[in-house]
């Protein structure tokens, strides 16, 4: 009788090399998935015993698809099947005088969290099959219009907009789609930030709600619960009230 050999689960995770990500990648490996971790930093990258690193800059292209080249190989040599993509990597600058507007700063954000985003769509999508999950990493800070967060903030909102737009499309090929919204998380990202992040959580804790939410095949993952659904209230009050909240006093 033939024996079918099935093949071992695996997740790719951008910006595994530091915070969230490189919480999610050990908590993926904990679990018994193969883990293919990229980043820029290889040196922290194989500080994740056990994953497959994968080693390029989200906003090169050519980069890009020399990796998901890489990729394709490693599945088929390895027999993984890739069951996960967890687009993570991005980064955070504020706008200090939205008088005095930096849009190459407004650019340099939008580059590296939306434009990149879609060159890992182009290359990694393909490698997906009918059962396979996308979770997009966006922010609660989505849900209201906070001061110095016009680039970060609107390249997140493109992104949970992009993330809604391709669940519709995806759906007839069976990839489903989570859009990520974190509250606070303790991570070199937060680290640099000069004001209060209430209910912070640590990294390893986000890593634990992503996983389960990216099992549970939610739409939107948004955690901490208390801290997100108080924005998403918060973001049912008129406009005029929000902004006088918002406002520097
Ligand atoms: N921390 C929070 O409170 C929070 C809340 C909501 C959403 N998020 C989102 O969660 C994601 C992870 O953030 P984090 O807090 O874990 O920050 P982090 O520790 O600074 O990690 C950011 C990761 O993105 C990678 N990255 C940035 N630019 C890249 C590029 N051009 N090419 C390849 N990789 C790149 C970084 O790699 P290098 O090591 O090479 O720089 C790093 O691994 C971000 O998208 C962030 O916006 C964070």
């Amino acid at each position: 009788m033939a024996t079918v050999t099935l093949d071992t689960p695996a997740v790719l995770i951008t910006g595994a090399s530091s915070g969230i990500g490189f919480a999610l990648a050990e908590h993926y490996l904990r679990q018994g998935v193969e883990v293919i971790a990229c980043g820029r930093n290889a040196q922290a990258l194989k500080a994740i015993s056990g994953a497959t690193v994968l080693e390029f800059d989200i906003t090169d292209s050519t980069q890009v698809e020399a990796a998901a080249i890489k990729l394709k190989q490693l599945l088929h040599n390895n027999h993984w099947q890739l069951q996960q993509v967890i687009l993570n990597a991005g980064s955070c600058e504020y706008i200090d005088d939205a008088l005095h507007f930096d849009s190459a700063l407004f650019a340099r954000v939008i580059n590296t969290n939306v434009v990149a985003m879609g060159y890992c769509l182009e290359h990694f999508l393909p490698l997906l099959n009918r059962g396979a999950r996308l979770g997009l990493m966006s922010s609660s800070a989505t849900y209201l219009p906070f001061p110095r967060a016009e680039a970060y903030g609107t390249s997140k909102a493109a992104i949970s907009y992009l993330g809604r737009s391709l669940r519709v499309d995806l759906a007839e090929h069976g990839i489903g789609v989570s859009v990520i919204c974190p509250g606070f998380v303790k991570t070199p990202l937060t680290d640099k930030n000069d004001f209060a992040m209430p209910m912070q959580i640590t990294a390893q804790q986000a890593a634990v709600a992503i996983y389960n939410g990216m099992q549970r095949q939610r739409n939107e993952i948004h955690f901490p619960g208390k801290f997100t659904w108080l924005l998403k209230l918060a973001s049912l009050l008129p406009e005029s009230l929000l902004v006088s909240l918002l406002t520097k006093k």
